[in-house]
């Protein structure tokens, strides 16, 4: 069956697609993985390269990848793999480009549903602690009471026992846990909703979740803003807050007890700092990754993609920079100081044990507990439908297989990823490894090869045409070459840059690391099956057109 003759699926209607990438881009990455990065790589110092990247990287990266999606579509394809094959007048070598870009989002998606269960466990958690004004209150974490009220220490210690950090296998060690059963209802949600289909599943749920979201997020800011300085103490005010996100340099107190200031030029000529900010925008903004040239590509032929794209990435970057921004660090800042500010650096103990020791001292902390993770939970759904989405159009492109079958095996393939990163829970060792060489390293190789292929095989001249067909509001004219003559140099520069200084030290980490290892192991299996599919997918199709 050639591609042509499957039944063609589309998006509702122009604002339901757009609500639908938001609704996929705006995530855990926009909530934790970027007040993360900002507190660990510097504050003002991260957002410089950040916001840098987001004018030369994220903006025409993904107004082009809308172009290239919809181009797709219109040829019958809807993954990476069958559109780089199908623009670049059917090269083998963009072909298995493109299948080796689904595994991003796929390795992606096997940790994120991971973490998807943190939040709904938590958001269950304080829920059962506000049931008990009714007497029905419930804990789902053992030996803790409904609610999360406990001592700074206990927040970690909880954390780090209820998802296992503890010992490999610990989740399943008496008996399952609440967080694997959590896990797989997650996945079991996931795979319904995208069994039903791009517009009667992932859009009507994203149009109902993504208000949500927002309102969630309003309420707890608004509740952020009125804090004042809860706990008196001098440094510690919003301001103070904001200012330990916004300025360029701080005071660290040394190891000899000396308060010196960090240096902006120190920051700046660390490759380490340019990676993490880039690559946080590929994962924000899902750009690169399959994802949004996949969802583009349900696009009708003739409806705009050009607004679209702007609208999504903007609204994208207003709930990272604004709402993620307001909603982690200030309150840390102010209920926690600055000082053990620098120490809940990694991206999870910020959200996870930092911020329900502040929900634990703020007045009400129980009802904004509740609502902060249940909409990380909800921001999470529609964020990983889009991750896995990619890897569904990717087996329906290259076996023809129908929804069902399609789903199942997609199943398949997340839940035995998942399984292993709920199995190596020691230190999170197997979701570091996923998370830092699928989401920091993979991305720029993809964004590269995509840059390449769009810039000197498809060519700007379709690249043009593409936005302008259905385009309410034209792109200007010198954002294509913006992609040739600055973001292509821009990012093989970090990228080398990274890898001269960076790589070695990566590799000798990775040496001292069982768990790493295998990670990388499981990732190259995954790799290869992907190669070998992409490789005898198009060897199939080259026959079939001589023979036509
Ligand atoms: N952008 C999402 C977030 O910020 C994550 C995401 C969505 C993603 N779709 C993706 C990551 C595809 C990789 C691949 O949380």
């Amino acid at each position: 069956m050639s591609p042509s003759n499957r039944q063609k699926e589309h998006w509702g209607s122009r604002i339901g697609v757009v609500i639908a990438v938001a609704g996929g881009a705006v995530g855990l990455g926009n909530f934790l993985r970027f007040p993360g990065q900002v507190v660990n790589y510097g504050g003002g110092a991260f957002m410089i390269p950040y916001l840098l990247s987001f004018l030369f990287i994220a903006i025409p990266l993904a107004s082009s990848e809308w172009a290239l999606g919809r181009c797709g579509g219109r040829l019958g394809y809807h993954s990476p793999f069958g559109i780089y094959y199908a623009v670049s007048n059917k090269s083998r070598f963009w072909g298995i480009c493109g299948g080796l870009t689904g595994l991003t989002p796929l390795v992606i998606s096997m940790y994120y549903i991971f973490v998807e269960a943190w939040c709904l466990l938590y958001a269950l958690q304080y829920l059962g602690g506000l049931m008990q004004i009714y007497g029905l209150g419930f804990s789902l974490l053992n030996e803790v009471k409904p609610g999360l009220q406990l001592s700074s220490e206990e927040y970690g210690a909880l954390f780090e026992s209820f998802t296992g950090m503890t010992g490999d296998g610990s989740l399943f060690k008496n008996a399952v846990s609440p967080l694997a059963i959590v896990t797989l209802v997650c996945a079991a949600a996931n795979f319904y909703l995208i069994y039903r289909g791009v517009s009667k599943g992932i859009e009507r749920f994203s149009k109902i979740v993504a208000p949500l979201v927002l309102l969630c997020s309003l309420i707890v800011i608004a509740r952020i803003l009125t804090l004042g300085n809860p706990t008196g103490t001098p440094g510690q005010s919003l301001i103070d807050g904001l200012g330990f996100m916004w300025n360029p340099t701080r005071e660290v107190v040394t190891e000899s007890g000396d308060v010196v200031r960090t240096s902006v030029l120190d920051s700046l000529s660390n490759p380490e700092v340019w990676l993490a900010a880039t690559a946080q925008l590929f994962f924000t903004v899902s750009i690169c990754l399959g994802a949004t040239c996949s969802y583009a590509s349900y696009v009708k032929p003739n409806e705009d993609i050009a607004l679209s794209s702007v609208t999504a990435t903007a609204a994208n970057e207003f709930c990272e920079v604004v709402l993620g921004g307001l909603m982690a660090i200030p309150p840390a800042v102010m209920f926690l100081g600055i000082q053990s500010a620098d120490k809940f650096g990694s991206t999870f103990s910020l959200g996870f044990v930092a911020l329900p020791n502040v929900f634990g001292q703020m007045p009400a902390g129980q009802f904004f507990g509740f609502l902060f993770f249940t909409l990380l939970f909800c921001a999470a759904i529609t964020s990983s439908m889009s991750i896995i989405q990619p890897t569904l159009a990717l087996f329906q492109d290259s076996l023809r297989l129908s929804r069902t079958v399609g789903v199942l095996l997609v199943c398949l393939v997340v839940l035995s990823g998942t399984a292993f990163v709920c199995w190596f829970t020691k230190d999170l060792a197997a979701l570091d490894a996923f998370d830092f060489w699928l989401a920091n390293f993979a991305p720029f190789l993809g964004g590269i090869l995509q840059t390449i292929l769009i810039v000197y095989v498809w060519k700007l001249s379709n690249l043009q045409k593409e936005w302008d067909g259905g385009a309410i509001v034209k792109l200007p004219r010198f954002v294509g070459p913006i992609l040739k003559y600055v973001s292509l140099p821009y990012l093989v520069l970090i990228f080398a840059f990274w890898c001269y200084k960076n790589l070695k030290g990566r590799i000798a980490d990775v040496a001292n690391n069982d768990v790493a290892q295998h990670s990388l192991v499981f990732i190259a299996v995954l790799a290869f099956g992907l190669l070998a599919l992409s490789w005898f997918v198009i060897e199939r199709w080259r026959k079939e057109e001589r023979q036509k």
